[in-house]
């Protein structure tokens, strides 16, 4: 088999069959194929599309390039995944919760690069928090509380590595089978049985539109159930951030609001949305009364309770959680205040989120060091009225990096003299 024939097979817009796409793989993971014929087929990729039967054999074998979880010995394993968003701390929420109603999380996040923020940056606020542990100590954490999330490690998806700092320097990102098998790949290797998507939309997010974000989260479903995993999808908001605080510490303190039934209304809501998908799903359950169990373990602090023991177990400080401790204190602070009176009509994400970054919650590289007690918390969201003169936000961190970030972060509002129309933050549920 020839590369430049399979090359010019998709240039002319045809099918390429299982045996040409292993061979691509193949050649992409032991390097056999050189960068650019690699570029050369994903650019036709991007230019004419692939089937869904191509699609999923794209991504089952990057799937298997590397390692795959073995998670057959834990029950009802469950993963969820979001698109990446600003002051997206849900799965600090939904794992507890899923666990408390009998699923088990045993989950390997990421960390937060550019704009958006990373559950594994999240978790390493809490003081001791080991996110890397050997795979037997993972499941048994998993086992026993129902919930274990770690940091990336091992060989997942090899061929994806490569593909994707490929696509990220040749204009070849933007494609929809190529970002659903890059994605589902990773998802199918991390072994869990049932997944659950969060697509975005909006300025924070891959997608821009609905549109778009439903064809992504379409075809996403379509290779996990080809691969046999029960799939769930929703389709997200991400114009705005989600709560009131963006940045590592910050946003834990925030999700444990949400656990004890007294966070703010989008996260609550979306957190109750992705949590009940998750139970549903693993137990084909009814909608109804798979919210109604989901607000059950956040009134009796069983979900609470849960990620209070997983922490523990992971030896990060729990009662930093429970309030008995407090969490090391941001050197120092910038406040922003409205230019004029109106309704906040713009609150733009990624600019919230390179504003966070800037004040030291991100990094621009993967060895960059982040500042656990950077950040932003918002006084007032989307739609809000607001006073000349009164606080907008306040951005946390190292003096210098919060003057600099507070100057960005005024450059994510705009302000009407009407108050703007509400938008749904759930679009749209597939499964
Ligand atoms: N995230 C991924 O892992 N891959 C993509 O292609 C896009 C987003």
């Amino acid at each position: 088999m020839r590369m430049t024939d399979i090359i010019e097979k998709k240039r002319y817009g045809n099918e390429l069959d299982d045996r040409e796409i292993r061979f691509f793989v193949s050649g992409v993971t032991d390097k056999s194929i050189p960068d650019y014929q690699i570029c050369a087929l994903l650019m036709a990729i991007v230019l004419n599309g692939m089937n869904e039967r191509e699609t999923l054999t794209l991504t089952t074998e990057m799937a298997k390039s590397g390692d795959i979880l073995d998670l057959s010995d834990l029950e009802n394993t469950v993963d969820k995944h979001s698109t990446g968003g600003v002051g997206d701390k849900t799965t600090l929420v939904v794992a507890p919760i899923a666990a408390a109603l009998g699923c088990t999380v045993a989950k390997m996040s990421g960390r937060g690069l550019g704009f958006t923020g990373g559950t594994v940056d999240k978790l390493q606020s809490i003081t001791g928090y080991n996110i890397s542990v050997p795979t037997e100590k993972f499941k048994e954490n998993a086992r026993k509380y129902g919930m274990c999330v770690v940091g990336q490690s091992g060989n997942f998806a090899p061929a994806d590595k490569r593909l994707y700092a490929l696509r990220d320097v040749t204009a070849t990102v933007d494609s929809i089978p190529l970002i659903a098998s890059s994605i589902m790949s990773k998802k199918l290797a991390a072994g869990a049985e049932t997944i659950v998507l969060d697509v975005k939309y909006g300025s924070g997010a891959f997608m821009k539109t609905p549109a778009d974000a439903q064809k992504l989260a379409l075809s996403m479903v379509k290779i996990g159930k080809g691969a046999g995993r029960k799939m769930s999808a929703l389709i997200t908001d991400m114009d705005v951030p989600l709560g009131f605080n963006i940045g590592n510490s910050l946003e834990v303190m925030e999700a444990v609001k949400v656990l004890k039934g007294e966070g703010p209304d989008d996260l609550t809501e979306l957190c109750i949305s992705i949590a009940a998908q998750m139970y549903s799903k693993s137990f084909s359950l009814g909608k109804v009364e798979s919210i109604s169990a989901v607000k059950r373990v956040i009134a009796d602090g069983s979900a609470f309770e849960t990620l209070c023991k997983a922490v523990a177990a992971q030896d990060g400080n729990e009662k930093l959680l429970t309030g008995e401790h407090e969490f090391k204190k941001p050197e120092s602070c910038t406040e922003v205040f409205a230019p004029k009176n109106g309704y906040i009509s713009l609150l733009n994400s990624q600019i919230i989120g390179k504003a966070s970054s800037v004040a030291g919650a991100g990094r621009e590289r993967l060895d960059d060091t982040v500042d656990y007690t950077a950040g932003i918390v918002l006084d007032k969201k989307y739609g809000e009225y607001i006073k000349k003169g009164e606080r907008l936000a306040t951005v946390y961190g190292k003096q210098e990096k919060t003057k600099i970030a507070a100057e960005e972060l005024i450059k994510a509002y705009d302000f009407s003299a009407e108050k703007p129309d509400k938008k749904p933050l759930v679009y749209k549920i597939i499964d």
